[in-house]
C-alpha cells in the first residue's frame, strides 16, 4: 500500500484504553452476561470460547519465539510482489508440518492452508500478505535486508518496509496455535497467505484479485474473514472502525499535449510545461473547495512531472502521474468528473490538450469492516489488545483486503507497532526506508488473529 497520512481517532478510544483493569472487567462481564442471559446452549459456547482464549494466550505466549525468528528471517530475506517464491516455500513447508492441506502457486506464489477442526462448524479465513518493496533499508539491525534488485531499470534495495515479514510470520504463530486447538476448534480455518499486495510487477497481474480468481475463497468458502496491518502506533494497540477504513486507490495519468518550439519564443508553439502547472494548482481545489469533506477524506496527488530534455527547448508535451484516494464510491465518480474537466479545459484555454486516465484498479471498493461483524466480534479485539483499542481509525492507504470484503463480510484491524513512548507521528511510516517494528507488539496481533477465528467459530458462524 502507499502511505499517506493517518488519522488517530478521538473521544471513545481514550476511555476504552483507559485501564487494563476496566477492560479485562468489561471482557469478563460481557462473557459473564452473555452466559447469564442467553439459552443453556449459549452459556455453554461461552464457556467454550473462554477456555479457548484461556488456552490461545498460553499457546501464543509458547510460539512468539518462533514467530520472532520466522520475522527475522523474512525481514533478512525480502521478496518483491509475484516473486515471493523462497517465503512460499517455507509457510507451505510449515503448514504442511502442522497437518493442514496446503495448495501452492495460487496466484504464482500464493499459499492457501486448510485446517480443519474437531468439531463440526463453519469456515473462516485469515489473510496475510508476504511482499516486500524496493527500499533499502535504513535502519540497522543484526538481520537488516541487504537485498538488491533492478526496479524500473534502478537498482535498489529490497526491504520489508511495509511490514509483510510480521504479517507472514503473526499468521504462521497463530495457524501453530490454532492447529494445536485442532480438536476444541468447531470448524475451519483458512489461512490465506497473498503475495503482490503492493501490486505485481508492471505488465503482471497479482495480488487478492487473482487469489481470488483462483479459487482462495471457495472449497471450502468462508464466511467471514479477519487480517490486520502493522502501522506506527502505540505498540499493542488495536485500531479499527465500521464501515470503510481505508480509501479506494485510483491511478492518475495526465498528458498534456501542447507544440514544441524554441524556449526563446515561446508565442511560436503551446508550452505544456505552463499548462502543466496551472492544472496541478487547480487540481488541488477540488479536494479543498469542491468537495464535501464533511461525508468522506478526499485526495488528490500529482507526484511525478516529466516532460522536456534541455532547458532552451519547450517540449511538445508533459506527463504527469499521480493517486486518487477516496472512500465512497458517488464521490470517486465526482472527484474523478472534476479532474478530467478541470485538466481538459485549463489545456484547451491554452491551445493544448489534456488526456486523463485513472488506470486499472480503477472500480475496487475501500476496506469496509461490516458493522455487525466487527459489533459482534470487538469483545475478542478488545480482549487481546488489554482495552488499548482506537474504534474510530481511518486511514488514507489502500488494500487489496477489500477486493475480499467485497466477497465476504470481513475485518481488517491495525496493529501499533511503535517503540514504547514514540509517538504516531515522530515514527517512520510504512514505504520508509526508516520503517521499524517493534517485535513486542507480535503477540498481540497472534492473538488477534487466532482469538478471532476461534470465538467467531465457537460463536457459531453465520
Ligand atoms: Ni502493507
Amino acid at each position: 500500500m502507499v502511505t499517506l497520512q493517518s488519522y488517530p481517532g478521538n473521544g471513545l478510544n481514550v476511555i476504552m484504553r483507559d485501564s487494563l483493569v476496566s477492560a479485562r472487567r468489561a471482557a469478563a462481564l460481557s462473557i459473564v452476561i452473555l452466559a447469564a442471559a442467553s439459552s443453556r446452549a449459549g452459556s455453554q459456547q461461552a464457556a467454550l470460547q473462554k477456555t479457548g482464549d484461556d488456552e490461545i494466550d498460553r499457546r501464543v505466549a509458547a510460539v512468539m519465539p518462533q514467530v520472532i525468528t520466522w520475522r527475522r528471517d523474512f525481514h533478512e530475506h525480502p521478496e518483491l510482489g509475484n516473486h515471493e517464491v523462497r517465503t512460499a516455500k517455507i509457510v507451505a513447508d510449515y503448514l504442511r508440518s502442522l497437518g493442514l492441506e496446503v495448495r501452492e502457486g495460487v496466484a504464482k506464489t500464493g499459499v492457501v492452508g486448510v485446517l480443519r477442526g474437531g468439531k463440526p462448524g463453519g469456515v473462516v479465513a485469515l489473510r496475510a500478505d508476504m511482499d516486500a518493496l524496493p527500499v533499502t533499508e535504513q535502519v540497522d539491525l543484526p538481520f537488516k535486508s541487504k537485498v538488491r534488485t533492478t526496479f524500473a531499470g534502478q537498482d535498489v534495495g529490497v526491504m520489508h518496509a511495509c511490514g509483510h515479514d510480521a504479517h507472514t510470520a503473526m499468521l504462521m504463530g497463530a495457524a501453530t496455535v490454532l492447529a494445536g486447538m485442532r480438536a476444541q476448534i468447531p470448524g475451519t480455518v483458512k489461512f490465506i497467505f497473498q503475495p503482490a499486495e503492493e501490486g505485481p510487477p508492471p505488465g503482471e497481474r497479482g495480488g487478492a484479485r487473482v487469489m481470488i480468481e483462483e479459487g482462495a475463497l471457495e472449497n471450502p468458502a468462508p464466511s467471514a474473514i479477519f487480517g490486520l496491518h502493522v502501522w506506527p502506533e502505540e505498540p499493542g494497540k488495536l485500531s479499527f472502525k465500521p464501515g470503510a477504513a481505508m480509501s479506494m486507490a485510483d491511478g492518475l495519468t495526465i498528458i498534456v499535449k501542447g507544440k514544441q518550439t524554441h524556449g526563446a519564443q515561446p508565442w511560436k508553439g503551446v508550452d505544456p510545461v505552463v499548462v502543466s502547472a496551472e492544472i496541478i494548482t487547480a487540481l488541488q481545489t477540488i479536494t479543498a473547495r469542491q468537495t464535501d469533506i464533511t461525508l468522506a477524506p478526499a485526495v488528490v496527488t500529482v507526484a511525478t512531472i516529466n516532460g522536456g530534455v534541455r532547458g532552451n527547448i519547450i517540449p511538445d508535451s508533459v506527463v504527469m502521474t499521480g493517486t486518487v484516494r477516496t472512500f465512497d464510491k458517488a464521490m470517486r465518480e465526482d472527484v474523478h468528473m472534476r479532474i478530467t474537466r478541470t485538466a481538459e479545459l485549463i489545456a484547451r484555454a491554452s491551445g493544448a490538450t489534456a488526456t486523463v486516465d485513472f488506470g486499472a484498479a480503477s472500480g475496487s471498493s475501500p476496506v469496509f469492516n461490516d458493522p455487525a461483524l466487527l459489533a459482534r466480534m470487538t469483545p475478542t479485539i478488545t480482549r487481546v489488545a488489554l482495552g488499548k483499542v482506537n474504534p474510530n481509525a481511518v486511514w488514507m492507504p489502500s488494500e487489496d483486503y477489500a477486493l475480499y470484503q467485497e466477497k465476504v463480510p470481513g475485518l481488517f484491524l491495525f496493529l501499533g507497532i511503535n517503540k514504547p513512548g514514540v509517538k504516531a507521528d515522530d515514527a517512520a511510516a510504512n514505504h520508509s526506508p526508516l520503517f521499524f517494528v517493534n517485535e513486542d507488539a507480535l503477540p498481540v496481533g497472534v492473538k488477534a488473529l487466532a482469538g478471532l477465528a476461534f470465538d467467531y467459530l465457537s460463536g457459531g458462524a453465520k
